[in-house]
């Protein structure tokens, strides 16, 4: 575990971003250990800072961010449409970018539906007991790695290939990391998640390495799923997940849905994983700036404050991390739907109940 001081680059961002962000740290500092200190370096980069200055992330910016021990990061983003920052700029110069250099190749997202939080699942679905299992999705192959192009663009003969790339290396590193997250959890249960039948190319070595790594884990049960089943499991028998192990894309969708029925956007956590260390993680929530609700302090904090959770473990102090889930489920229960609090008074609640 880290002990003394730990170097946390916080990027809070766009929109609801720095009031999330603000919150996660005011629990995140009472949850961690006393012999832990955060040493905390703020970099105001997103799309305010790209709209003001024309800088998405400066190579020195990555070098500093490099050199910390972790990331905390609310969420970039600027509204809708707006035609001075085309799609694709943040996305892929500032999130990709810090994901694929800082090489987290796990994206790791607990999905647990904690009692008195909302979902939209039927009461047949949820009385076949608890949902709580974890996506670990592919971090830096698959379609996202820019490996495509354009031909004849905005002619009736363009031609786009978006290639999903899929290395031998990258593809056992994120399996062997599922199957040791599998063996540490109760049920030690891993789930392949992809398209083997028709994507028979990248299924192929992807099945193949999970037989393979299998043999290393004998007291892990195995399941395979196809990704659009994994649709209909999800909203007919979420409980049958354990852990998910999954490509870059199959793991966007299926997070998304999977934090639609663990109680909506704003309880869904994240850490973009380096488990080798050979660079800081990133923890943030999986929302996004969320412009239409920015500047009003109603967005809730608990995404953010359970990013800071999964950083505290990841740093080695799951007890620290767990005191904050603790927290959290005891807010969750007292919520009162016909009062809603502000952001901050949220954080202190939940800061409270961590002091004790
Ligand atoms: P969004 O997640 O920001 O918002 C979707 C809806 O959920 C909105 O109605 C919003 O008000 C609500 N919402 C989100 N977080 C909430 C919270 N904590 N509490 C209460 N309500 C919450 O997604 P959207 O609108 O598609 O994207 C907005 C911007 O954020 C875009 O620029 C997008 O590119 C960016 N984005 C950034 C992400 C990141 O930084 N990792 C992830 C997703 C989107
Ligand atoms: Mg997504």
């Amino acid at each position: 575990p880290a002990t003394g001081q730990v170097d946390l680059a916080v990027i809070p961002g766009d929109g609801i971003g720095p009031e999330v962000t603000a919150e996660a740290l005011k629990v995140l500092e009472v949850a961690a250990p006393a012999e832990l200190k955060f040493a905390k370096t703020q970099y105001d980069l997103g799309a305010e800072r790209y709209l003001a200055t024309g800088e998405v992330l400066p190579d020195s910016v990555l070098e500093e961010i490099r050199g910390q021990d972790a990331i905390l990061l609310g969420a970039v983003g600027g509204k809708p449409n707006d035609p001075n920052l085309p799609p694709g700029i943040l996305e892929r110069g500032l999130l990709l970018k810090l994901r694929f250099e800082l090489d987290h190749y796990v994206n790791l997202r607990p999905s647990r539906l904690f009692p008195g939080s909302v979902a939209p699942l039927s009461d047949a679905v949820l009385g076949k007991g608890d949902i709580d299992f974890v996506v670990v999705r592919e971090g830096t192959e698959g379609p996202y790695t820019g490996n495509g192009g354009a031909l004849r663009v905005g002619t009736p003969a363009e031609v786009a290939t978006e290639v999903s790339v899929n290395t031998a290396f990258g593809v056992e590193r994120v399996i062997r990391d599922a199957f040791a997250r599998a063996q540490k959890r109760p049920r030690k249960k891993l789930t392949l998640v992809h398209k083997t039948n028709v994507l028979v190319n990248a299924g192929s070595v992807w099945w193949r390495l999970f037989e393979e790594v299998a043999k290393e884990f004998p007291d892990v049960t195995t399941d395979y799923s196809h990704i659009d089943a994994v649709m209909i499991y999800l909203t007919t028998d979420p409980q049958r997940f354990d852990v998910i192990v999954t490509d870059n894309l199959f793991g966007d969708i299926v997070t998304d849905l999977a934090a639609a029925i663990t109680g909506g956007i704003g309880l869904a956590a994240s850490g973009n994983v380096n488990p080798d260390r050979t660079a800081p993680s990133m923890f943030e929530p999986v929302h996004g700036s969320a412009p239409d609700i920015a500047g009003q302090l109603i967005a809730d904090p608990t995404a953010a404050i359970l990013s800071g959770a999964l950083l505290l473990d990841h740093l080695g102090h799951p007890e620290a991390a767990a005191s904050i889930e603790a927290a959290v489920l005891a807010d969750l229960e007292s919520r009162d739907p016909a009062k809603q609090r502000r952001t901050p008074e949220v954080g202190d609640a939940i800061a409270a109940r961590v002091a004790g």
